[in-house]
């Protein structure tokens, strides 16, 4: 009997639809989500509104990934059943709220958001920046209130949204006099960032250093083959590094065979292991571990009929979940109402 989870904690979580995602994702998020739709009331949300705000000139790419990252959240094991998946932009309550909080928080203060000030000197922006993007957090606080979350599991480069959600949630509550909305927790992952291919900070997509969830046994091989070790590692026999070496982090991160791992690295670091037997180790961890979601994948969109389905039934729920809020907060703070001045 599957057990009660009404009075459990509610989670959000969300990612833009901008692309496929990656086995970065997998290690940051995905794999979390799993578990905690067991013990929690969870909410995916396919942050289409979001991707706009840098990608306008795109809306085509937004729209096809809705679809994309639907297939990948069930490929993973993501249950219908147990997580609600629901799509950003057919939730109007969530484009309201975002229009009331703007009017409380200041130009300077999301100027000063170091994740926003990150991303506009990432993306080249300047002056140029649009207003959308400038004002996303203010979007994101919304979505995470109108479902009443009170845990985020986000990245750590996140964690300045949560705060920035967190002090709208007590001014609308100081402003209304009443606790109405919920604060939020940011839950950081243990494993932080898994790095791209190639050793840069980031995996992603645009830089060409991801695998893809749906990457096919050729491109893991190849992947793996081009992955970025310790340049000085020349002969097997030569003493190497393992700090930076990113098949070693990618094992750190996939293999369950800590002990296994642990003596790898010394050999590594005594000489004596070339880069070659490291990596099939680390690509057989990987074929087997993506064998299972990319077929999983591929029979989901087989039939885009059944996927859409579930998106509608998932954002029916929460389209009712995220009115209610609206409908608190405007009351809160008593605007209008034709139902009675
Ligand atoms: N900012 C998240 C990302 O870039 C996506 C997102 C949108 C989100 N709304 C959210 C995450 C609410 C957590 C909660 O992937």
């Amino acid at each position: 009997m599957p057990i009660d989870l009404s009075q459990a904690p509610i989670i959000l979580t969300g990612d833009r639809t901008t692309g496929p995602l990656h086995i970065g994702h997998y290690v940051g998020s995905l794999r979390s989500r799993v578990t905690l739709q067991d013990t929690h009331r969870q909410f995916l949300l396919l942050a289409d509104l979001q991707a706009l705000t840098d990608n306008a000139h795109d809306p085509e790419k937004v729209r096809r990934n809705v679809l994309a990252v639907a297939l990948d959240y069930l490929a993973v094991g993501i249950d219908p059943a147990k997580t609600t998946i629901c799509v950003q932009s057919a939730l109007p309550a969530l484009a309201e709220l975002t229009t009331l909080y703007l009017n409380f928080v200041s130009v300077a203060r999301l100027e000063r958001n170091p994740t926003i000030k990150d991303e506009i000197r990432a993306r080249g922006f300047g002056r140029d920046i649009p207003a959308g993007f400038l004002c996303y957090p203010v979007s994101q606080a919304a979505d995470i209130t109108a479902f009443r979350a009170s845990i985020v599991p986000v990245g750590e480069d996140q964690a300045p949204l949560i705060e920035q959600t967190n002090e709208i949630v007590r001014r609308i509550n100081n402003q209304t006099g009443r606790a109405l909305l919920v604060e939020a927790e940011a839950v950081i992952p243990r494993i932080g960032r898994l790095p791209g291919i190639d050793g840069k900070a980031k995996m992603s997509k645009s830089q060409g250093n991801a695998i893809p969830l749906s990457a096919t046994p050729d491109d893991i091989r190849q992947a793996v083959h081009r992955m970025y070790t310790d340049p000085n590692h020349v002969r097997a026999s030569d003493p190497g590094t393992v700090e930076g070496n990113v098949v070693f982090t990618y094992l750190d991160a996939f293999d369950t065979d800590e002990t296994a791992v642990a003596e790898l690295k010394a050999q590594y670091r005594r000489g004596g292991l070339g880069d070659v037997a490291v990596k099939r180790r680390l690509d057989s961890i990987l074929q087997e571990l993506l064998a299972p979601i990319r077929e999983r994948r591929a029979a989901y969109a087989r039939d885009p009929g059944y996927v859409l389905d579930l998106l509608r039934a998932g954002t029916a729920k929460a389209k009712a979940v995220t009115q209610a809020t609206l409908d608190e907060v405007r009351s809160g703070l008593g605007l209008f109402s034709l139902d009675g001045g």
